[in-house]
Parts: structure tokens; sequence; C-alpha cells
């Protein structure tokens, strides 16, 4: 049965920086939803077009179409050793409709949500000084994280961008939105006892040898 790890934490957290490496290292697919609406959103589908407006004010997508769209996506062939899911669930009714697909289909199990922690003054300048790649989406931050060349992948050469979702009043709705509808999940996975708390704070390689240490 494969085995998914669940990345938690607020916008800017690292989690999309950190489900690149544990993907590799793990040999684990790594499923990213806000990667999944932004690929929608380039290629002008009809769920990339309803995910912009919520995306754009830094709001949730609904879950219906939120939920479907993860349940496809987990059901490709590079999913069955397992996945890392960043970004899913955000809301209890994801999470739970995420338990009742797996216990449904017999894909797999939440093996460790780990929860990257970081307080919300770290996130805005990290969000504020983020670039990222446009064929890949591999992560950069102009101070913390810089690539070789500016605004150019070290990993592909594809051309580096900002995100829109990144400008100071949508990050502002993005973490609000995170506390209220998101933080709670943090109790839900405690409670099935898959939960590993990760101090976010500290350099990305402390940050990488301890999510592997707490998924080992
Ligand atoms: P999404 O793309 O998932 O954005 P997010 O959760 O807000 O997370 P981010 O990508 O902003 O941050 P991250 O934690 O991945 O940090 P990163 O590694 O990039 O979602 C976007 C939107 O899509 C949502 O607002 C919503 O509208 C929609 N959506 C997505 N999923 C949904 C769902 N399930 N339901 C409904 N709607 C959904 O790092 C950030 C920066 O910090 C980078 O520059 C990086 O280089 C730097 N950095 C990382 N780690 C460190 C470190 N340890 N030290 C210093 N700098 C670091």
């Amino acid at each position: 049965m494969a085995e998914l790890i669940v990345l938690l934490g607020p916008p800017g957290a690292g989690k999309g920086t950190q489900a690149k490496v544990l993907s590799q290292k793990l040999g684990l697919a790594h499923i990213s939803s806000g990667d999944l609406f932004r690929d929608h959103l380039q290629r002008k589908t009809e769920l990339g077009t309803l995910a912009q407006g919520y995306m754009q004010r830094g709001e949730l997508v609904p879950d219906d179409v939120t939920i479907r769209m993860i349940r496809e996506r987990m059901r490709e062939e590079d999913c069955r050793k397992g996945a890392i899911l960043d970004g899913f669930p955000r809301t209890l009714p994801q999470a739970e409709a995420l338990d009742k697909f797996l216990a449904d289909s017999k894909l797999g199990i939440v093996r460790k949500a780990p929860y990257i922690k970081v307080d919300p003054q770290v996130l805005v300048n990290r969000l504020s000084g983020r670039w990222s790649c446009r064929a890949g989406g591999h992560v950069y931050h102009e101070k913390f994280n810089p690539p070789k060349s500016a605004g150019i992948c070290d990993l592909d050469g594809s051309e580096l961008y900002q995100r829109e979702d990144d400008k100071a009043e949508t990050v502002a709705n993005r973490i609000r939105v995170y506390f209220e509808q998101t933080a709670p999940l943090i109790e839900y996975y405690r409670r099935k006892n898959v939960l590993a708390e990760i101090d976010g704070a500290r350099p990305i390689e402390d940050v990488t040898r301890d999510l592997l240490a707490s998924v080992g």
C-alpha cells in the first residue's frame, strides 16, 4: 500500500521547497495543489478560470473542485509508491474526503503529517522575495536561496517569475485564511498520531534533515 506524507504549514513555510527535495530523496510523487491550479490557469482550462479569482484574492478554491482534482492526480501511475501532498488538504472537509478516498480506493494511508512551523512575520519576508521557475516550479529566494544567475532557474534554465498572489495585501489574506481554515488540521492529524512538528525557521538543509528523520 502506498504511503502518503501530508505537508502542513502556512504560506511561505517552505512546503514546496521541502517537498521537491523529499520527493527526490524518497522516490515519491510530489503533488502540489497550488502548482496544479497554476498549471490549469496557464492552460486556460475551465478549472483554471474558476480558480483564478479565488487565488488572486488569497482565498481557497471550493472544496468539491479541489478534492476532485487531487483524486484524479492521485490515481496517476507515478503515485503508486506514494506521494507528498503539498497544500492539500487545507480544510477539514478536504482532510475527511482524503481519508474516505484512501479507505474506499485502498490506494494508501497517511503515514506522517509534518507541520512546518514558522512565525507570520517571517512568512511575509519569504514570500516577498520568492522567485519560482516557469517550467518545473523550482523555488528560490532572492536573499535566502538565490539562483546562480538572477532570473534563471539553476536546474532547468527556465525563466523565474514572481507569483501574482505574493503581493503584500494578498499575502496578508492568505495567512489569515490559513489560520482560520487550515490550522485546525494540526489537531486533526495530532489526534491520528501522525503529526510531527518541525521548526521551519532555520536553514533549508536543517529543515530537510528533520523532515527526513520524522518520516524515516
Ligand atoms: P499554494 O501554491 O499551495 O500556496 P501556499 O500554501 O500559500 O504555499 P506557498 O507556495 O506560498 O508556500 P510554501 O510553504 O510552499 O513555501 P515555499 O517553499 O515556496 O496555494 C496558492 C493558492 O492556490 C491558494 O491561496 C488557494 O487559492 C489555492 N489552493 C491551493 N491549494 C488549495 C486547496 N487545497 N484548497 C483550496 N485552494 C487551494 O517557500 C517560500 C519562500 O521562502 C521561497 O522563496 C523559499 O526559497 C524561501 N524558503 C523556504 N524555506 C526557507 C528556509 N528554511 N529559510 C529561508 N527561506 C526559505
